[in-house]
């Protein structure tokens, strides 16, 4: 290779590398090294033309490689003049203190969890003390004690979550056999209320979930009749949906209640004009309650003829749904924060 040919390279390599590091942006580090490897680097196009010396006599190549250093120390202060730009782009990043801080990400209470604290001060103020039982739950405990037929359609395997099916150890399929596990360590009066989940196969959809959640209540003493109960339960919807909702009990059954009610409040989301919420009903179904069956009294110990009580059931999602205006169920347990965070 000829003299004049390496100057010309020199000159073109020169070029075309002040041109490329040019049109590299600010604070685009990965390309600004990208074009130090491949003119600085050790196979780069610097190096390459120092190898090219090899081809020429001394005096030429003392000439050349001037010309290369030049042409090197050039490119590694544009190197360093590019990449410090960056660094004090940086650096005045980090003390612009005029700039507003990242807010921390916050947390915030459940709907379920904010429903549930409600309920339990209503109830806490009207002298109820809050228990808690077990959501896995013998057979005994979700079914028997609370006389419920071996025959009954809720016990099916289509119907409840059985661990041991042999065994008969099951995901209680409601809050229920608490009020059996109270009965057994406590002797009357007692005013209790408890809370937590319940496990159903059912298919999830707008209004079914296999896992919901329940608050449960009881009281139990000497006199107590069905004013009390609807006493304490009108109060009680009152408290939590204002006093100008009106409250409906319904004849029921349920086999641990003896009469059973089913209680209805009128619809909060049309006011009672009907809604497809209330099924055009202009009345919301709220909780199950009834008078403690006597067989209930009888399996934990009890004496009916001495002391009376009565019981009440009902899904704090439906009550969350009615209280928030939230649509869906499935809503709870998307784990959406943004659904979350608008009820605190
Ligand atoms: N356990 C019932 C259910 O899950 C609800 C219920 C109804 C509870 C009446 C009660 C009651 O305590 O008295 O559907």
């Amino acid at each position: 290779m000829k003299l004049e040919e390496i100057k010309k390279k020199i000159k073109e390599v020169g070029e075309k590398a002040v041109k490329e590091i040019s049109t590299i942006s600010e604070g685009d580090t990965e390309k600004l090294e990208r074009w130090k490897v491949k003119y600085l680097g050790r196979k780069g196009a610097v190096n390459d033309l120092f190898t090219s010396l090899s081809l020429l006599s001394s005096e030429e190549r003392k000439e050349a490689g001037i010309q290369i250093n030049a042409l090197k120390n050039k490119l590694i202060s544009a190197y360093e003049e590019n990449k410090s730009k960056i660094e004090s782009k940086r650096e005045e990043k980090k003390v612009n203190l005029s700039f507003p801080g990242k807010p921390p990400e916050t947390g915030a209470f459940h709907p379920i969890t904010l429903i549930s604290r409600e309920i339990t001060t209503i109830f806490i103020k009207m002298g109820f003390g809050v228990v808690t039982g077990p959501e896995i739950e013998t057979d005994y405990y979700n079914f028997g004690a609370l006389n419920i037929p071996d025959e009954h359609p809720s016990k099916d395997v289509w119907d409840t979550f059985y661990i041991a099916e042999k065994e008969k150890i099951l995901l209680r399929t409601h809050t229920s056999p608490v009020q059996v596990r109270i009965m057994e360590k406590v002797s009357p009066p007692l005013r209790i209320i408890t809370i937590g989940k319940c496990f159903r196969r059912d298919d999830i959809d707008a209004t079914h979930s296999p896992v919901f959640h329940q608050i449960e209540g009881l009281m139990v003493d000497r006199g107590i009749n069905f004013s009390h109960l609807k006493g304490i339960l009108t109060h009680f919807i009152m408290e939590m949906f204002g006093n100008t909702v009106k409250v409906k009990f319904t004849p029921s059954f349920f086999p641990f209640t003896e009469p059973s009610a089913e209680v209805s409040m009128s619809c909060n989301i049309c006011k009672g004009i009907g809604c497809s919420t209330c099924h055009n009903t202009g009345y919301i179904e709220v909780l199950g309650c009834g008078m403690v069956h006597p067989q209930v009294f009888r399996n934990v110990g009890y004496n009916p003829d001495e002391f009376t009580g009565f019981a009440f059931g009902m899904g704090i999602e439906r009550l969350a749904i009615i209280k928030f205006g939230i649509t869906d169920i499935r809503y709870f347990f998307q784990n959406d924060t943004r659904v979350i965070k608008q009820f605190n």
